[in-house]
């Protein structure tokens, strides 16, 4: 019987569904650290935790986690896996690792994955192609990178999230304006500054078992998610095409692949056995550069747009990969796509939400879900907005045509 634990850290909806799928696997031992109480844990999948549960202060603390697990392997038996889903908790959970010896990546490893400069200069070296890029450690250098550089350049926190914290500058003036921003260069705090890449933006997902390839998906972002957040008007889409292998998507697959290399060289089996989420451009002049890579499930809804374009549960797939190193790819049958409802307009809560009827309409058969902001719900700070739909077609222009179609015709308005 393999023993996983599963950090949650608070028991929330996504959160609760990766639970589910670990507590569904045979002959695995689900034991949960969180920072919410054991009462929180769903009724439901209690029974199915056979392992122990830790409240721990702050999950996102690698020495809380590290002595959670020892508790709990002292009390159930030795650890076989620890996890979790969310990006934060990546190298909290290599540091617990670690401390207690449980297999799984390390600190050096999960590093590569999560801090943006170190990331860039593994591939680099490896020769894989990605945005020139420095750290700054004030605005001066920012400013001397600019003029080495050129314009137009990106600036973001090493270790950002939700693209947060990342900015377009065009001019000397942007670069002067970055504090008022609130990124302010130190050295213990720099900023990356990149090169813009002009381009249109993917992602590639990739299942490893033991550092080898066992599966391959990928998705296009329409628009990027800067450009969702520099126009909070834009209704931000995500399209997964029918095609398996199509273009420009196949010809990313042997950039991915000397990157996963790259980036897992030197770890073991167990290290590198993972979903990985890639970020790439397929830049105007016909490069294919990487962007970044994150160790963990995607957000933005690709995990349920992977799930019915493959009729599977890619949620449950993705805890059988961690818990046994398994994994069983399944044919693709549909394209898929989700867009997300942002609001228009100054104001900082939903007034109104209109054109949803049309929207229903238009859609037909290809709506699968449908999550409207509600009236009166607080203006969402990121690219996701405050409600989304997902959508299913036998065909990518089908899914194209759907999203076109709801997007044209829900309004969701703040005031
Ligand atoms: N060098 C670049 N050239 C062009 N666009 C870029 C560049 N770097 C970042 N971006 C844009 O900014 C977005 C956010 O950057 P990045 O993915 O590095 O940050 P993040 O905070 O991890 O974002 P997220 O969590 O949304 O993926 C990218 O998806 C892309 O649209
Ligand atoms: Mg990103």
């Amino acid at each position: 019987m393999r023993h996983l634990v599963f950090v949650a850290p608070k028991f929330l909806e996504n959160t609760n569904r990766y639970l589910a799928g670990f507590a569904r696997l045979e002959g695995l031992r689900v034991s949960v650290i969180s920072e919410d109480p054991s009462a929180a844990i769903p009724g439901a999948l209690k029974p199915h935790l056979t392992g122990g549960h830790y409240q721990v202060k702050n999950p996102l603390d690698g020495m809380q986690l590290g002595e959670a697990c020892r508790s709990l392997a002292k009390h159930l038996g030795p650890i076989d896996r620890v996890t979790g889903a969310l990006e934060q908790l990546q190298l909290p959970l290599a540091q617990a690792r670690e401390f207690t010896g449980i297999p799984g990546m390390r600190l050096a490893h999960a590093r590569r994955f999560r801090d943006k400069d170190e990331m860039k200069r593994v591939l680099r070296e490896a020769g894989v192609p990605v945005a020139k890029s420095e750290l700054a450690t004030s605005i001066d250098e920012v400013a001397a990178l600019a003029r080495r550089l050129g314009f137009p350049l990106i600036a973001k926190p090493p270790a950002g999230l939700g693209s947060r914290g990342t900015f377009r500058l065009e001019s000397m003036d942007d670069v002067e304006s970055l504090p008022r921003l609130g990124l302010v260069p130190s050295p213990q705090s720099p900023v990356q500054v990149e090169q813009f890449v002009r381009g249109k933006e993917f992602t590639c997902e990739t299942v490893s078992i033991a550092g080898k390839t066992a599966w391959r998906s990928g998705t296009r972002y329409f628009p990027s998610p800067l450009e969702a957040l520099e126009n909070p008007w834009m209704q931000y889409c995500v399209l997964l095409p029918r095609e398996e292998n199509g273009d420009p998507w196949a010809r990313f697959h042997p950039v991915n692949e000397a990157a996963l290399q790259a980036l897992f060289a030197g770890s073991s089996a167990e290290a590198s056995t993972a979903l990985t989420h890639m970020e790439w451009f397929l830049a105007d002049d016909g490069q294919l550069v990487v962007g970044e890579v994150g160790a963990r499930p995607p957000g933005v809804n690709i995990m349920p747009l992977n799930s019915l374009a493959h009729e599977t549960n890619l949620i449950d797939d993705w805890c059988e990969l961690i818990a046994f190193d398994r994994f069983t790819p399944k044919p693709r049958k549909w394209a898929t796509g989700a867009a997300f409802l942002r609001g228009q307009g100054r104001g900082e809560r939903v007034v109104a939400v209109e054109g949803l009827e049309a929207a229903v309409e238009a859609a037909g058969e290809a709506l699968v879900e449908m999550r409207m902001p509600k009236v009166g719900m607080a203006r969402g700070s990121g690219y996701e907005g405050e409600g989304h739909a997902i959508v299913k077609a036998a065909t990518t222009e089908g899914v194209k045509q759907a999203l076109l179609g709801i997007i044209q015709r829900v309004q969701v308005r703040y005031g």
